[in-house]
Formats: C-alpha cells, structure tokens, sequence
C-alpha cells in the first residue's frame, strides 16, 4: 500500500514538472538567431496603454545574462511610473522628445521634488542606479520611441505613487509587466 503511494507521489512530481516545463517552453527562446527583423518580433502593451514593448534581447526570453535592451514607444501623454531599480539603465531617443524626471535622493527619506529634464530625438540619458524617475512623453504632437539598455535583468522596480512617498513604502512590483508572462516566482532584491 505505502509503496504504491509512493510510486503515485514520484509520477505525480514528473507529470508536475514536466508541465512546468512545458509551461515555460514558449517563454525561453531556444537557438536564438543571431540576426532578427525587428518588425518580427513581438509588441504589445502588457496592460499599459499607450505603451509599445518590444523586449529585443532579454533575460528571460532569450538568456541573456548581464543586459537587457527594450524598444518601446510611448504615445502622446504616456508616462512611466516614479520608480527605481538597483541597475543601470541608458536609454537612446530615436524619435519625438519628452521629458525625464529624476531625484537624486536615494539617501534621503524620499525621492523628493524632481529635477526636469528635456530630451529630444538622438538625445540619450541614463538613470544612476537607486535614483527615483519618470519618463514622459510631453510632446503633444508626436510618438516618443526609445531603445532602453539596462544592467542586472530581468529588472526589480520599485513603484512610487508619488515623488514624497518614502522610500521604504514604494512597492515592488516582480517580474515587470513584460516579464509576467513567463515569470512566475518573486525573487528578493537588495534594498
Ligand atoms: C522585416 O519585417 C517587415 C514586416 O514583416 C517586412 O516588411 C520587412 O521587409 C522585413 N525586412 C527584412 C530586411 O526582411
Ligand atoms: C544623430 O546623431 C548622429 C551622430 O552625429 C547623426 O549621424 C544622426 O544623423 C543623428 N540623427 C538624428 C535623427 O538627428
């Protein structure tokens, strides 16, 4: 008796595990290409409207390990979250303009009043690890469209609900909307 329990418990352990794996299959990538048509791959929104991601090379979808690089596109009005993230993060603006807001403030209590700057089209800026910002497309007129790099995938963000809100209340918010998908488990993050 105790020995056919057993054997049920091992058979139902590899039929789980092999359904996980299934699960997942369409998430990794495998034998990534080495040349892709961008046009080819998918877009969506992942619930934020206004938003177009493409997730060009990732960590989870394709195993890349150190980067990460996104193509998105933000319509009129489109903004991010206030948030942080303990990685790198460069981004190159292809087209339309908008504006970054940053606070240099990880040691304070909060992020605090942000400092505005504007970007246009083959601007690039990048975000110092831990500072709190925003990225906004305040150009009424046109799409903003930017290639993203960032360090340390797949990426933590911390989710402020305003730039007075202490650091220590700001919400993690694991996996990223783009990695939901084919992400399931949290992970613990420094800070
Ligand atoms: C890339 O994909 C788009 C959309 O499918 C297509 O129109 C274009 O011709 C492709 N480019 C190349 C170089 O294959
Ligand atoms: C961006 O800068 C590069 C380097 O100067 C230049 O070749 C390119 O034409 C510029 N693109 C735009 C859209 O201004």
């Amino acid at each position: 008796m105790a020995r056919s329990w057993l054997i049920f418990l091992c058979l139902s352990f590899i039929l789980l595990s092999a359904n996980i794996e299934a699960d997942a299959s369409h998430c990794s990538i495998k034998g990534f290409p080495l040349v892709r048509n961008i046009s080819e791959l998918p877009q969506d929104n992942y619930g934020r409207e206004g938003l177009a991601h493409i997730t060009v090379a990732g960590s989870i979808l394709h195993g890349m390990k150190e980067i990460e690089v996104w193509l998105q596109t933000f319509s009129p009005g489109t903004r991010t979250p206030i948030h942080r993230h303990s990685c790198e993060e460069i981004f190159i603006v292809l087209k339309g303009s908008g504006t970054l807001y940053l606070a240099s403030s990880s040691h304070e209590k909060h992020p605090g009043k942000p400092h505005e700057h504007f970007f246009f089209a083959n601007s690039t800026f990048h975000i110092p690890v831990n500072d709190a910002h925003q990225v906004w497309n305040t150009n009424e007129n046109e799409d903003l469209q930017m290639l993203v790099v960032i360090s340390r995938p797949p990426v933590k963000v911390f989710i402020y609900e305003d730039w007075f809100m202490p650091h220590t209340a700001a919400k993690l918010k694991f996996p990223y909307f783009w990695d939901e998908q084919c992400l399931q488990s949290p992970v613990k993050d420094e800070l």
